[in-house]
């Protein structure tokens, strides 16, 4: 049995696992001190990419252009990157036991990889329509998104199915993006979700107005209060079309599914204190377990702003939670001490022309402010939300770089409201006050 021992050891090759490449780098890393191993076959990339760019009809994203930290404006870290720094990638490996007592990872292929201090950053995974029994979910060209394999069976089928029916099953980030992906593809596009309004966990129902409305002026279907029980296929097994419980029959060539995600800590189960669906951390990332820290979609961390325990399956989090962790081990060996981690929740989504920006929390009463008429030539508009007299949170679509600025300053500083009326009025001219 192969055996192989590092210093530090991420498991887990995604957004936070690059960054945190990069910060070890920053922070002085010897050569053969760092591994990466991940379960994909590609060094660290952004994966937001995956269902805009990539699935461009024309000029698409491909690797090896959008490897971490492009997204954040940084250098592009290619496979060389990694070889010069003498930090080690083991790709096309997954890790199926992980003994956090011994400090023992074991790969499939029983390779076993000590490491003295390890960075859980493994993710999450999809929820898949079969985990709730839904008859037929393994028909093919049914697809999930969330790995660059994914992205590439789904470039195929689009593809193999010009011009073809597409049904989206989800109305939250995969569907809104996938939605319209599909529809710049030239698919006849209907989305079906449960919710009243689209992406309930963030839009109050005038932000999803305007989605929907937009959405539908593109010549999309969307189909609510109604979920998806089933599936028919032919004799090849591809799926012909999707049955909703509310007894309508959908045709369809191609469906994609995004009805939410769920944190990979199968792994860790029993070894590591849990909250909230995640690995319990502290404020520098670190575990219940001596030596190991938890960052990006895993980490239930504390965040100060709102003093409360939460997780985040954003990349912005994931980038700086890595960041964060790094840090924190350097600082330990160093004998130093470095700040709590202090976030600013920060959400965005692109798609067709559109691109907002979400601030802070979405809690309490709601401002709606600006110009929400999908058929306008250049709608903006935006919402505060208000918690005891004072905003905590901040949506604007179609701002600019310096107006999302002023609203992530805005939801960071929670100015007073002395006149919710006078709020809408002023509306972003309020944020441009503070
Ligand atoms: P991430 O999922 O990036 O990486 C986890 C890695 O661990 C994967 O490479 C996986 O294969 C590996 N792994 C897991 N278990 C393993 C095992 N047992 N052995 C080996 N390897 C293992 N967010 C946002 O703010 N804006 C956006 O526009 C988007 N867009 C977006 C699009 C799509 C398609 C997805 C799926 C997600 C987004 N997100 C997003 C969310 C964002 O990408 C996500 O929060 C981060 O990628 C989380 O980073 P992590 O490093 O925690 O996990
Ligand atoms: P999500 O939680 O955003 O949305 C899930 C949606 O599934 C719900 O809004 C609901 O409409 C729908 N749903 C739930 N059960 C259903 C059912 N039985 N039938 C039909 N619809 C059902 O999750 P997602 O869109 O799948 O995204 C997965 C992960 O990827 C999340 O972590 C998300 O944060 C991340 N992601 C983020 C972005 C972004 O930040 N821009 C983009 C893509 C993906």
């Amino acid at each position: 049995m192969a055996e192989k021992h590092f210093k530090y050891v991420i498991l887990g090759g995604g957004v936070a696992a690059g960054y945190a490449a990069r910060e070890f780098v920053k922070l002085g890393l010897n050569p053969g001190e760092l591994a990466i191993i991940s379960k994909e076959s590609v060094a660290p990339y952004e994966r937001p990419a995956l269902s805009k760019g990539y699935l461009f009809p024309q000029g698409a994203a491909r690797l090896p252009g959008f490897h971490v930290c492009v997204g954040s404006g940084g250098e592009r870290l290619l496979p060389e990157w990694y070889a010069e720094k003498g930090i080690e990638l083991i790709l096309g490996t997954e890790i199926v036991k992980a003994d956090l007592a011994s400090k023992t990872l074991t790969s499939a292929a029983d390779v076993i990889i000590k490491y003295d201090i390890l960075i859980i950053a493994t993710g999450s995974t999809v929820i898949r329509l079969s985990d709730f029994g839904v008859q037929g979910a393994d028909a093919n060209n049914i697809f999930y998104l969330r790995e660059i394999d994914d992205a590439d069976k789904l470039v195929a089928a689009i593809h193999a199915k010009k011009d073809g029916k597409a049904v989206i099953v989800g109305g939250g980030y995969i569907g809104l993006e996938l939605g319209a992906a599909l529809k710049i593809n030239n698919l006849d596009v209907t989305m079906v979700y449960p919710e009243p309004w689209c992406m309930p966990r963030l839009f109050t129902a005038g932000i999803a107005a305007f989605y929907e409305g937009y959405y539908a002026n593109k010549g999309i279907k969307i189909i609510k209060g109604t979920v998806a029980v089933g599936f028919d296929s032919d004799a090849n097994g591809d799926v012909t079309a999707v049955r909703l419980k509310d007894g309508r029959v959908l045709e369809a060539d191609i469906v994609v599914v995004g009805v939410g995600g769920r944190p990979l800590i199968t792994l860790f189960k029993g070894q590591v204190e849990e909250e909230k669906g995640g690995i319990k951390t502290d404020g520098f990332f670190k575990t219940s377990i001596p030596d190991v820290y938890a960052v990006g979609d895993v980490a239930t961390f504390p965040l100060k702003l709102y003093n409360e325990q939460r997780r985040v399956e954003h990349v912005d989090h994931a980038r700086k939670s890595a960041e964060q962790a790094v840090k924190a081990i350097k600082a330990v060996e160093e004998s130093e001490s470095i700040e709590e981690y202090d976030y600013l929740p920060y959400f965005y989504s692109r798609s067709f022309d559109l691109s907002w920006q979400f601030y802070g929390d979405n809690v309490g009463d709601t401002i709606l402010f600006g110009d929400n008429d999908p058929t306008s030539a250049k709608p903006k508009f935006g919402t505060y939300w208000i918690k005891e007299g004072k905003v905590v949170g901040v949506f604007l679509e179609s701002g600019s770089l310096e107006e999302n600025k002023l609203i992530a300053k805005v939801a960071k500083l929670q100015p007073p409201v002395q006149d919710p009326e006078q709020l809408e009025k002023e509306g972003l001219a309020f944020a441009s006050k503070i």
